[in-house]
């Protein structure tokens, strides 16, 4: 079942994900001694949720220090750079936290050449096969992968036809997206379908053609790639503002709030 929440705009939207989220890692804490994995989004859209989740961090109930703050994927710059998505994460939510730095898992990115970036995507990988369990086929589990999408359906940084789309073992790659002419370092649709929730958090109308076509268009994952993203057995919920979806009919499987 999937699971569609709508809200009037960005700004409800932000507070029905904070609370949804708050909620999902409260129930972690209160029976896991695991932290709670989170890979987090990057662009511009999830910020309003990070500064959220920041805002109310002192008075969620949540130990973030039980915590694992993941990226489902980071561009192919150094930290500090405008473009990080670790930078954006950083000045929204992390720099808010009194969180040690081994709940911080960056994708080491520095602005490097192929064979760099393809380590790094390795070295990515490594680590979280330290960090998360693992699932009967192998695959780690991360509690809950959040992610945003743009005007072309892809999804992190799995983008129309580029070679990430074909993975079907590695947890995290390297990805040349031609259209940006830039390396990317992604985690793969195997990884992110094996998480527990996963949560597509989207806003402007923009977005309509785009979400029009993932839940109406022909199946063609490889035009379309966050049509890939269907967890099993976990839950997959669309955060939607109303501007979003103007017009649109709801999948007959989406459960609608
Ligand atoms: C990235 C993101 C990417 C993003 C979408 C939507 O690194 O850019 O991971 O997948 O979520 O492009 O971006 P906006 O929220 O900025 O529209």
């Amino acid at each position: 079942m999937t699971q569609l929440l709508v809200a009037r705009d960005v700004t409800e939207l932000a507070a029905r994900a904070e609370q949804w989220l708050i909620e999902l890692i409260r129930d972690h804490q209160a029976t896991n001694s695991t932290p709670f994995s989170l890979a987090l989004a990057g662009g511009s859209t999830p910020k309003a949720l990070y500064q959220r989740l920041a805002a109310s961090s002192k008075t969620s109930g949540i130990d973030w220090n039980r915590v694992l703050f993941l990226w489902g994927d980071e561009r192919n710059v150094p930290a500090d750079h405008a473009d990080s998505n670790y930078r954006m994460v950083r000045e929204s939510l992390l720099d808010k936290l009194e969180i040690g730095s081994q709940s911080i898992l960056r994708i080491p990115t520095e602005g490097d050449d192929e064979a760099q970036v393809s380590q790094t995507a390795l070295q990515y990988e490594i680590e979280l096969k330290r960090q998360l369990p693992l699932n009967s086929d192998g695959l780690g589990v991360i509690d809950c992968v959040l992610l945003g999408m743009g005007d072309d359906v892809h999804t992190a940084s799995l983008f129309p036809e580029t070679t990430a789309l074909r993975e079907t073992s590695r947890w995290v790659v390297a990805n040349y997206v031609p259209k940006l002419s830039t390396w990317r370092v992604t985690l793969t649709s195997p990884l992110i379908n094996a998480a527990k929730q996963v949560a597509f958090f989207i806003a402007g109308s923009s977005k309509g053609p785009a979400i029009n076509t993932l839940w109406h268009g022909p199946h063609q994952p490889e035009l379309y790639p966050s049509q890939m993203i269907q967890p099993r057995p976990g839950e997959l919920t669309f955060f939607v503002d109303k501007p979003t979806i103007e017009g649109l009919s709801v999948p007959s499987n989406n459960r609608m709030q």
